[in-house]
């Protein structure tokens, strides 16, 4: 409900108010930025990964465009000697408008990260992008078993089914790499959990799947419950540095993370940067509608 309201009132808050709260959660508009906030973070001992802002292309002739800006971005990181990995949204490269095109531009960027032995995670989108993001992970993975990973959502009624596909593919020679997170998409009660503890359960449950299977996760989340239950079978399982990480959003939970990091855990926070900040920027604010409420009232006293 609140949710809803603040999801029709956002479009209608000026710019540079969004900005206000924005700014804690992107690292800049331009490259420097983000390199600028990663060596900040390798000084905290905790790594990076480093995501162009921007999604859902008109054009596929932007989609270039937008490989060029990863592909110089992956050079950059090498050249400052800054150790990275990338995130990308199929959707900025037209995955749903060319699905060829979108594969061979991915391709094309995991290829350059391979020449540096680093990593790209393909994010998951919307439950309209899910089908068409699975398959451009499965055959991506045949070609860059090292270099390449995938997002699952654990509100999706469908992740269950998706976590057991993924995992028969998992073997030694195609070691299969989630993130998994709670999701963050606006979905239909028919497609998506809306209770938020039984969320945490399909959340929980998906962990101790992947962690059974011995699939690498990053552990994608910033809720309490949820890092407790991680490190309790993180102890379980007897996990190690090659079995999982933890990973976090640029300016969320700070203290959280620096806890983690203290009890030994490897921390990666996703650093976005670019001038597309709007649209990520609405939905961290949709998802805490409490920031919401002070930028609103902050809008109406000016
Ligand atoms: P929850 O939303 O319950 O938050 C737990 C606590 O964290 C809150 O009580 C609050 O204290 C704090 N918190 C959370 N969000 C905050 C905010 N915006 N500002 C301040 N405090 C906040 N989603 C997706 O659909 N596809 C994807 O590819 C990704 N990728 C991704 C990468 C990484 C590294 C992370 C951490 C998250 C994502 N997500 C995502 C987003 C994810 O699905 C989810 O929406 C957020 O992580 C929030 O969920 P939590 O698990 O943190 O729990």
């Amino acid at each position: 409900m609140v949710n809803k309201l603040i999801a029709s009132v956002l479009p209608l808050l000026p710019k540079k108010f969004v900005w206000l709260f924005s700014k804690r959660y992107i690292s800049g508009e331009t490259l420097d930025d983000a390199i600028k906030a990663s060596k900040k973070l390798a000084g905290l001992g905790i790594r990076v990964t480093v995501d162009h802002l921007g999604e859902y292309i008109r054009e596929l002739s932007q989609a270039k465009d937008v490989k060029a800006v990863y592909l110089s971005m992956i050079e950059r990181f090498e050249e400052e000697g800054i150790s990275a990995t990338y995130s990308l949204k199929p959707s900025s490269f037209g995955l749903l408008l060319n699905f060829e095109t979108c594969y061979s531009h991915v391709r094309e960027i995991i290829e350059k990260a391979k020449q540096y032995n680093s990593f790209v995670r393909i994010d998951m989108e919307d439950s309209s992008c899910v089908d068409a993001e699975i398959e451009l992970y499965h055959r991506l993975l045949q070609e860059f078993p090292s270099n390449v990973g995938l997002v699952v959502q654990a509100y999706l009624k469908r992740t269950p089914g998706d976590l057991k596909y993924l995992a028969a593919f998992h073997s030694s020679n195609t070691p299969v790499n989630i993130r998994l997170c709670k999701g963050i998409y606006m979905e239909s009660p028919e497609i998506a959990i809306k209770d938020r503890k039984a969320i945490n359960k399909q959340f929980a449950d998906s962990l101790e799947f992947l962690f059974e299977k011995g699939i690498y996760v990053g552990i994608a989340t910033h809720d309490h419950d949820l890092t407790d239950i991680a490190e309790e079978l993180i102890g379980q399982y007897g996990l190690g540095e090659s079995d999982y990480e933890f990973q976090m959003l640029y300016g969320v939970t700070p203290e959280l993370r620096t806890n983690l990091v203290k009890r030994g855990h490897k921390m990666r926070v996703y650093v976005p940067f670019g001038k597309e900040w709007f649209g990520y920027s609405t939905r961290r604010l949709k998802e805490n509608p409490k920031l919401a409420f002070y930028i609103i009232k902050a809008l109406f006293k000016h």
